[in-house]
């Protein structure tokens, strides 16, 4: 059931938005999303179940290509139920942008990265921007879900679209909405997440929150497009930071003898004002080792130093080179040096259960590994191949790989593996994600 929250409905609306509105209502509006990624393609998808006939746009033909032919390539969306929805015509894909001729909303969910400098690179969300400002007209809503600072809607995105003389939130809507999806999470899903929209007037905000009322379970409505952008961040930050203090945590009880998961888990059983946040070998995804960074940039050009944030991300960068220098240490304790030792990765995934290695630690403790003389080999059954240091590694035979290996690392802790087999067979084992939990044998090495 869609919540209510649509307190304080406009009184008086412009005559395009009262025809949008109705082309929501009967599920007769073009819903279009401009990039089919982790974030659009499941979009896309639940928009098509309720209904709509959606139209997805991305610049990468291979894509627009596979998703035509009713293959998803996010693993959270099942062929199962993307097939038949393209079969149908309720779902297709292209990359022409003048479709957008057609359309009566588009959600804008291009990649948000950070450049070398830590800054923003608002490349994509420009040209996004651009090329709906191409086709703009009157009774078009525009969303933008792509994680950025406070101040991108209606500082970079509005003046774009005015250029074409049309009013907002009189001929056409403008919203941000933060996407919140969880890759992998099997209990929350674009769905059932719930959807912040904060628009550019009340009535792009009321516009907004109808038309994600029509596909997804809860919406909760915002002032702004600012504070729904500022939403976003601090969720991420939050994590982030939390994690920053787990990981140093993780440091202090290393130098000290101290356990520091069975130091969280007994703490975790405080029922009140603790939340447990876990230690692990950095930060990686394409959320939170990155937008925090269009907070502090953000904040900075208000004159306020985002020191929480830095302090973190300089811990949580740590992390990698802790790693190494503790499977540096674990060798030499067994009298081996790591130079021309083998160490294998049992996963290189930024987290459990996913395919993505964006920002994954595990690509840091590759590079590391490989500048220090060690011979590195992974596994991970959601991963064939990467590349680091411009050089492509494949998957290998876990079992095979553990027994041979002088040190096997859990790096992301994916489930289905018998981690039990694995620490028999191991000479040396590392964990740093708290996979081997209740396992104790000499050769397991805990973060
Ligand atoms: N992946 C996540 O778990 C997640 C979660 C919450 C928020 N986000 C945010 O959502 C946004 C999108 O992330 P994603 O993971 O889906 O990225 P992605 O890289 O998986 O997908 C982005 C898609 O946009 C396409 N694209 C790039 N420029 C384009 C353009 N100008 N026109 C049309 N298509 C274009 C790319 O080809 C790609 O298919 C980012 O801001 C990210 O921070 C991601």
């Amino acid at each position: 059931m869609a919540t209510e929250i649509l307190e304080n409905e406009v009184a008086s609306l412009p005559a395009a938005a009262v025809r949008l509105q109705e082309r929501i209502g009967n599920r007769t509006a073009k819903v279009g999303v401009l990039g089919l990624g982790y974030v659009g393609l499941p979009l896309a998808v639940e928009f098509a179940k309720a209904g709509f006939e959606v139209i997805g746009i991305d610049v990468q033909a291979g894509k627009v290509k596979q998703f035509n032919q009713g293959r998803s390539y996010v693993k959270d969306v099942a062929d199962d139920v993307f097939g038949p929805l393209v079969k149908s015509g309720k779902l297709r894909a292209t990359t022409d942008f003048s479709v957008i001729t057609e359309l009566d909303t588009i959600d804008i969910c291009v990649p948000t990265p950070l450049r070398k400098t830590k800054d923003p690179d608002m490349s994509y969300v420009v040209s996004a921007t651009e090329a709906i400002a191409k086709y703009l007209h009157p009774g078009l809503l525009v969303m933008l879900e792509s994680t950025t600072y406070p101040g991108t809607t209606d500082e970079l995105v509005l003046p774009k679209l005015q250029e074409s003389g049309l009013r907002v939130g009189e001929d056409f809507f403008l919203c941000f909405s933060p996407e919140r999806v969880d890759p992998g999470n099997p209990n929350f899903h674009t769905k059932n997440i719930p959807k912040v929209v904060g628009g550019i007037t009340p009535v792009c905000t009321q516009v907004g929150s109808l038309f994600y009322k029509q596909a997804l379970e809860t919406v909760i409505a915002v002032s702004s497009t600012r504070v729904a952008e500022m939403v976003k961040l601090l969720e991420n930050t939050f994590r982030m930071i939390n994690i920053g203090l787990v990981n140093e945590m993780a440091l202090m009880c290393n130098r000290m003898g101290i356990n520091v998961w069975e130091v969280i888990d007994a703490a975790a059983t405080k029922p009140f004002g603790f939340m447990p946040f876990y230690p692990g070998p950095g930060l990686g995804g394409h959320c939170i080792p990155i937008d925090p960074f269009y907070l502090s940039w953000k904040s900075r050009e208000a004159g306020i130093e985002a020191r929480f944030i830095e302090l973190a991300g300089y811990i949580n960068g740590q992390m990698p080179e802790h790693v190494v220098d503790r499977i540096q240490a674990t060798l030499n304790d067994a009298t081996k040096p790591l130079r021309g030792s083998h160490v294998h990765l049992l996963g290189v995934a930024y987290k459990r259960d996913i395919d993505d290695v964006r920002e994954s630690p595990a690509l840091d403790i590759i590079h590391l590994l490989q500048k220090r003389g060690a011979t590195v080999t992974y596994s991970d059954p959601f991963v064939p191949k990467i590349r680091v240091d411009g050089i492509d590694l494949t998957s290998q035979d876990l079992v095979n790989s553990a027994t041979n290996a002088d040190c096997v690392v859990v790096v992301t802790d994916h489930s289905g593996i018998d981690y039990g087999d694995i620490v028999k067979r191991s000479k040396l084992i590392l964990d740093t994600r708290h996979a081997l939990k209740g396992i104790n044998s000499p050769n397991v090495i805990r973060l």
